[in-house]
């Protein structure tokens, strides 16, 4: 691993509690894409359902701890870590039992800090300059515990007809989160995915959404594209799959986009 930075860390939660929205393509192509970019990154799979995993190559064996094991408190975070094939880029795997941590963490009065407490001792080390969660199609615990350890929320948003709807819900969890758990939470952005420029209603609903969202929104769209959904099943990001291919690029440009954020916000401070 490369020498330590200066930096800080910064934690971005991929959020939308809308299923197949690109919440899982979008942290394996953006965690992908700032590693390609010098930064390092850690991906957090925090979705029982384990996509991020397996998408990146990381099967059922090659999990010897999970996030379970972290959230449950038997493991720290890095000891659940795993190389990916991306130099650059680790992942803290997830697995099916992830869906029982609501009901076994019902009575812990901490139970939505777990995730915030396991990546503490990561803000202090320095080896990772990024870690992208990525949640599950909920707005349940997992999806509160990214929250409430982030600095701020990145939310995927599909060009198709419903794609507002529920988003005032997500919106008044992060107020929710921000009012209880962690005052400091920013939104990162909202990208578009799955833009299809030979569907007017694509642009329509691009264009409904920048009007509610205005400069949030990221200027880089995700179009749609089949080498982007045919990656996963060979375990590889699309930017290791299809370099050249559209997605890939989009989500180069996006990655810049968020270091370029990153920096203003960090100007703002200094
Ligand atoms: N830009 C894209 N072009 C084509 N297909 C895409 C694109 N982005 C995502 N997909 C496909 O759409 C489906 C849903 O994407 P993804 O799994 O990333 O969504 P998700 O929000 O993580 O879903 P879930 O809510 O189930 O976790 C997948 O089959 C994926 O390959
Ligand atoms: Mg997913």
């Amino acid at each position: 691993m490369p020498a330590k930075s200066d930096r800080s860390l910064r934690v971005l939660v991929v959020a939308n509690q809308k299923g197949g929205v690109g919440k899982t393509t979008t942290a394996i192509n953006l965690g992908t894409a700032l590693a390609a970019v010098g930064e390092r990154v850690l991906l957090i799979d925090s979705d029982p359902q384990g996509n991020a995993s397996t998408g990146l190559g990381i099967g059922r064996a090659l999990r010897k701890y999970t996030l379970y094991d972290v959230l449950m408190g038997e493991k720290t975070l890095l000891e659940a870590v795993v190389k990916t094939s991306v130099p650059g880029l680790h992942l803290a795997p997830s697995d099916p039992d992830l869906s029982g941590v609501e009901m076994e963490l019902a009575q812990d009065a901490r139970r939505s800090f777990k995730l915030r407490d396991a990546l503490d001792p990561l803000r202090e080390a320095g080896d990772y300059t990024y870690v992208l969660i990525d949640c599950p199609p909920s707005l349940n615990v997992l999806t509160v515990n990214a929250m409430a350890a982030a600095d701020a929320v990145l939310v995927p948003l599909q060009c198709e007809f419903f794609a507002l709807e529920g988003l005032s819900q997500l919106m008044r969890t992060i107020e929710l989160v921000r009012a209880s758990l962690n005052p400091k939470l920013e939104i990162q952005g909202v990208v578009l995915t799955m833009y299809d420029r030979r569907n007017s209603l694509s642009s329509q609903v691009a264009n409904d959404v920048r009007g509610h969202f205005g400069e949030t929104v990221y200027q880089t769209v995700i179009p749609r594209n089949v080498r982007v959904s045919e990656a996963p099943s060979f375990g590889k990001p699309a930017l290791v799959y299809d370099l050249a291919c559209a997605g890939s690029q989009a989500y180069l440009k996006l990655a810049r986009e968020v270091v370029l954020r990153e920096r203003d916000r960090r100007r703002v401070l200094a």
